[in-house]
This record gives C-alpha cells, structure tokens and sequence, in this order.
C-alpha cells in the first residue's frame, strides 16, 4: 500500500469513499463478524496480554470494530479511560451498546486528535489491531499515534504478517483474497522506521509490533 507524504492532506473525496466503503461492508458483516473473524484474526490475545504487562491510564483503540478487544481489556483494568476510534456507523452502533464505558469517536487514524479524546491528556497505548492494514496511509497514522503518545507510552500493532515461512504461492492467493477487502498486509520497512520491536508469529501469519513515543523536537 502507498502512503503519501505527511504533508499532504488526507483528501476529503478520499477519506468519504473510504467511509461509504467500509459503511457498505460492515453493515452486512457486523452481526456475523466476531464469530467469522475469530478462526483468522490471529494474535489479538497475545497483544492484549502484552499490553497489560505494562501501566496504562488512558488507552485508545483505532479502528476497534465491535469492541472484542476492549471488552477484554477492561474487564482486566477497569479503572483505565478507553477511547474506540472507529470511522464506520455500524461498527460504532455495536460498539456503543457492547462498551458503555468507552467513548465512541468517529473518526479517521490519519488525522484524529488523540490529546481531544482524553481532555487534553496524551494515552498511554494506542492499539492497532487488525486496522492498520485497512488504513489508506498507515505510515500518517502511525506517525500521528506517535506524535500523541504520553512520556513512556506505546504503540501496539497487531496484523497480517507477510507469511513468510509458508509457500510463495499459498501466501499470493491469501494476499490476494485480503486486497479484495481493501486489506494490505503492513509493510515491515514502514514499522522499522517506525523504530518498532516486532514478535513475529507462527509462519509469519501475524506479528506484534511496539513503537515508542515520538522524539520531541529540540528548540533550534
Ligand atoms: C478488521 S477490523 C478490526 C476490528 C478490531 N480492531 C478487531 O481486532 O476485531 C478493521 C477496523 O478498522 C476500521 N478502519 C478502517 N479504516 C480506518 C481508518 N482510516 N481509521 C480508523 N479506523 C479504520 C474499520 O472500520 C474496522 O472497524
């Protein structure tokens, strides 16, 4: 997937028919999606466990579907804000009856306002589970969940890996299936420049990345 430079606008044309894409989809595959997603959205749970190995107070998940993550995540610290960022309609409806505690926003990862969210608080973690393959410039969002972490938060990214350890051919097929679906596995350049530690999983189906804050600019 390409990703235009960060100085460029995410183009209002663009971003309406990302939003009319993923309206259209989701309102047939919300009410089946936990359980069709289950077998095949792989590593979640180990990302959830290494979330709560750390402290965090505040946690947004971007793009965070029906609310399967938070859900588990707040049922272990219940005493944390939660923020879901999550621009589809019938997603968020899910969302909002399934995490009342939560705070729904309709937004976009390229440019949501994160210190917004939490009353001009920065988060702790800001979780990309299985979304950053769906974002159309997945280097913007990484780059602006960065710039918005708290001192000595994280990001966490858990997603498509490039199946390596499986046959070229096997993983072109699966590759292709997941573009028909506007889904791009997450390039493993993007999340070294990111500064990411990356835990593969088995046969590079999945992996687990963890970025660190943004460096502050230095007053010139
Ligand atoms: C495959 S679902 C993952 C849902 C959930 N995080 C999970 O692990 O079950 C991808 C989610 O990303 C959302 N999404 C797609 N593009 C997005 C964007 N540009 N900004 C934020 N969320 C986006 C979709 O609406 C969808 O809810």
């Amino acid at each position: 997937m390409t990703d235009a430079p960060s100085h460029e606008a995410f183009a209002p044309t663009e971003r309406e028919r990302h939003r009319l894409f993923l309206d259209d989809y989701y309102g047939w595959a919300e009410p089946i999606y936990d359980l069709t997603r289950k077998p095949y959205l792989l590593g979640r749970d180990r990302a959830i466990g290494r979330i709560l190995e750390r402290p965090f107070a505040r946690l947004a998940e971007v793009g965070a579907g029906t609310g399967r993550n938070l859900v588990r995540l707040h049922a272990a610290r219940p005493d944390a804000s939660y923020v879901a960022i999550e621009p589809s309609a019938p997603m968020r409806r899910r969302l909002a009856t399934r995490c009342p505690w939560a705070r729904a926003h309709d937004a976009f990862a390229e440019d949501v306002d994160y210190r917004a969210l939490f009353g001009l608080a920065r988060p702790d973690v800001i979780l990309f589970s299985y979304s950053l393959s769906m974002i159309q410039h997945p280097g913007r969002a990484l780059r602006r969940a960065r710039a918005s972490l708290a001192p000595g938060g994280e990001v966490f990214v858990v997603d498509f890996g490039e199946l390596h350890r499986v046959p070229r051919g096997l993983a072109r097929s699966f590759h292709r299936w997941l573009d028909a679906f506007h889904v791009h596995p997450v390039d493993r350049g993007l999340l070294a420049t990111e500064r990411a530690k990356v835990e593969e999983g088995p046969l590079g189906y999945y992996r687990i990345a963890r970025l660190p804050p943004a460096p502050t600019p230095r007053p010139s």
